[in-house]
């Protein structure tokens, strides 16, 4: 969603946001616009469009070395020039940028109105700018407080005045906002790849933090002016991490990328003598975990499905009752908390809106919510009361792909630590891990096979509907090669239960709707199988994505993909892999923007 730079130091700050919003970009947004302060004046540049499209309007030698940057993804207002970030207060001395949702802003927008203040656009941010110059009396950051102090709602927003050269002022309250510390120069970002090729130092400003900054300098304080002591971090991810790296696309690079960020998941927590998982940050003493009668999930869009996965080998091995719940729907479903319930928040981003108000709600019971994240230092993994970091590395393309795989890995490597505290013997606990360890290989195994998924994505790609099926522990998988499908091609993808296609899409099957069945060597196969038949028996199309060695899928199948063979409860691992690809390389060949699909945000920071 929206993303923010601020740059004060010594270099020209222009060129320095372009390229902070140039990183910003996988977040995806529909306009971009800075702020430069030159000669104690604001300058503003802004457009809708894409980054290239604001560099056009941006004279390359702009003086002025401190400014602030915006990418918009728009919420209030359409999508046009003037409803881009920054906004500039009506004396045109303020500039803001703002990610959030202002709640309150009509009606701090009609008396401002009365009071004379002129707006220019549609936003809700606007009111920020005009509310900072009424109380502005010479001191950025007093004016700042006093007027978040009347907001309702989120924000992460920095502000620069015209009569303060060389200051920033930032604030934090639900929507991420981070300082990054470099030498004699700062940023203030709504997300670390903006300053990543600059500093590695950072500060995670937490809800109701105000930092003002200066090139040499920061102070943070509350809104009631108590100094506080901030930490600086250091990032663990290089910045060649968050390039392409000779890929076409960055999700493409994610997708092969998934051997390696797996095994960094299970690095040092697979304990093969004792057949166990080993996951520090759980903050759970043996005794709790003992005690644990009942897991919940929360979570959205690709990790959901990751804890619909979850949820199954729970139960099934840890023999847990396991339940995987949509964040959004549980927020506002007063939910009830049991005792020896452990709540697991799962998000690859740490910042989406739904999930982590889900895990305050749930905090707010008294449930103990452990997080499964990637990003280091993000809202869910501060919050939470423990959990597993996945360590994917940074994932830039909207559409997830190498997070899910790592977020299973957490989920097996929890259930393998509780099952192993229950029933599970020693022996079939070291087949297990055997099998787990072994996952990095065979998921290369899979990719190395890409080609052939290449072939029949390229077959297939001109339908303008799709069933992906499964069952069991690979009906969450369907629904996954759902979503990727319809995120970054844009044609119409249901993720069903193969079961249950008999009581409705069926229906929808013809000879333009093409069906793909994935059918694993498990004790759904045969059900799976018979309907695949009830499919072809309608004339629809069928690709079949099964084990090696199964040639009965030949006859049935048009086309037929193969995995190799795994445990019965890892094939999610090795069956999402060839669903990522074949999203991927249908919409190559639909000519779409695969890292960045239409209206999609990589993280979704607003309900
Ligand atoms: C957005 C992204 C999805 C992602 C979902 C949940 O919709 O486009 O790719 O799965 O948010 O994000 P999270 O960061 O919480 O995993």
């Amino acid at each position: 969603m929206c993303g923010i730079v601020g740059y004060c130091g010594p270099k020209a700050a222009a060129p320095v946001l372009l390229e902070g919003l140039k990183r910003l970009e996988y977040r995806g947004y529909d306009s971009a616009g800075l702020s430069v302060c030159v000669d104690s004046k604001v300058e503003i540049f802004k457009r809708a469009g894409k980054i290239h499209d604001l560099r056009e309007v941006v004279p390359e030698d702009l003086p002025g070395t401190h400014g602030v940057g915006h990418t918009r993804w728009a919420t209030h207002g359409e999508v046009t020039d003037k409803n881009a970030h920054p906004h500039v207060s009506a004396d045109r001395n303020i500039a803001v940028v703002h990610n959030g949702i202002i709640e309150n802003f009509s009606s701090l927008r009609s008396r401002l109105t009365e009071e004379g203040y002129v707006f220019e656009s549609d936003t809700d941010s606007e009111v920020i700018a005009h509310l900072i110059q009424k109380f502005y009396q010479g001191d950025l950051e007093r004016a700042v407080k006093q007027a978040l102090g009347l907001l309702k709602g989120t924000y992460g927003v920095v502000c620069m005045h015209a009569g303060e050269p060389g200051v920033l002022v930032g604030a934090r309250h639900g929507s991420p906002l981070l300082l990054g510390v470099g030498d004699n120069e700062m940023f203030l970002a709504s997300d670390v790849t903006a300053v990543l090729a600059h500093t590695k130092q950072v500060i995670h400003l937490e809800d109701g933090e105000v930092v003002r900054v200066t090139a040499a300098d920061y102070t943070a304080t509350d809104l009631r002016d108590r100094k506080i002591e901030k930490e600086v971090e250091t990032i663990g991810w290089e910045l060649e991490e968050i390039e392409k790296n000779g890929y076409e696309h960055y999700m493409e690079k994610e997708i092969f990328e998934q051997p390696d960020s797996i095994f960094r998941a299970m690095q040092g927590r697979i304990d093969q003598e004792n057949a166990t998982g080993h996951l520090g940050g759980l903050n759970m003493s043996r005794g709790e975990l003992l005690d644990v009668q009942r897991v919940r999930i929360i979570a959205a869009g690709t990790s959901y499905y990751a804890g619909m996965v979850g949820a199954y080998v729970l139960e099934n091995m840890a023999r847990v009752p396991a339940q995987a719940e949509l964040a959004s729907e549980i927020r506002y479903r007063n939910p009830i908390v049991e005792r020896n319930t452990v709540y697991f928040a799962v998000s690859q981003s740490g910042e989406t809106a739904d999930t982590l108000s889900a895990l305050r709600e749930l905090q707010r019971k008294g449930a103990r919510v452990l997080g499964i994240c990637n990003v280091v230092g993000s809202s869910i993994p501060r919050e939470s009361d423990g959990g597993v970091y996945i360590h994917s590395g940074p994932e830039i393309a909207v559409a997830s792909t190498k997070a899910f795989t790592s977020q299973l890995t957490a989920f097996y490597l929890f259930t393998l630590l509780i099952a192993r505290m229950r029933d599970m013997s020693l022996e079939a606990g070291v087949s297990f891990t055997k099998e787990l360890a072994r996952v990095p290989d065979t998921v290369r195994e899979v990719l190395s096979r890409a080609d052939e998924v290449r072939r029949v994505a390229e077959r297939y790609y001109q339908a303008r509907n799709f069933l992906f099926l499964g069952r069991g522990i690979n009906y969450p998988v369907a629904l996954e090669g759902a979503l990727k499908l319809k995120e970054i091609s844009y044609v119409h993808a249901e993720g069903y239960s193969a079961a249950e296609i008999k009581h409705g899409p069926i229906a929808l099957i013809n000879e333009e709707t093409p069906s793909l069945f994935i059918v694993p060597d498990d004790g759904l196969r045969d059900k799976v199988i018979s309907n695949m038949k009830e499919v072809k028996a309608r004339r629809g199309p069928v690709i079949a994505l099964g084990v090696d060695g199964d040639n009965e899928l030949a006859d049935i199948a048009d086309d037929v993909l193969f995995v190799p063979k795994t445990d019965e409860l890892l094939y999610p691992y090795l069956m999402v892999v060839p669903l990522q690809l074949f999203a991927y390389y249908a919409a190559l060949k639909l000519g779409r923007n695969v890292d960045q699909p239409r209206n999609l945000a990589k993280s979704v920071t607003v309900e």
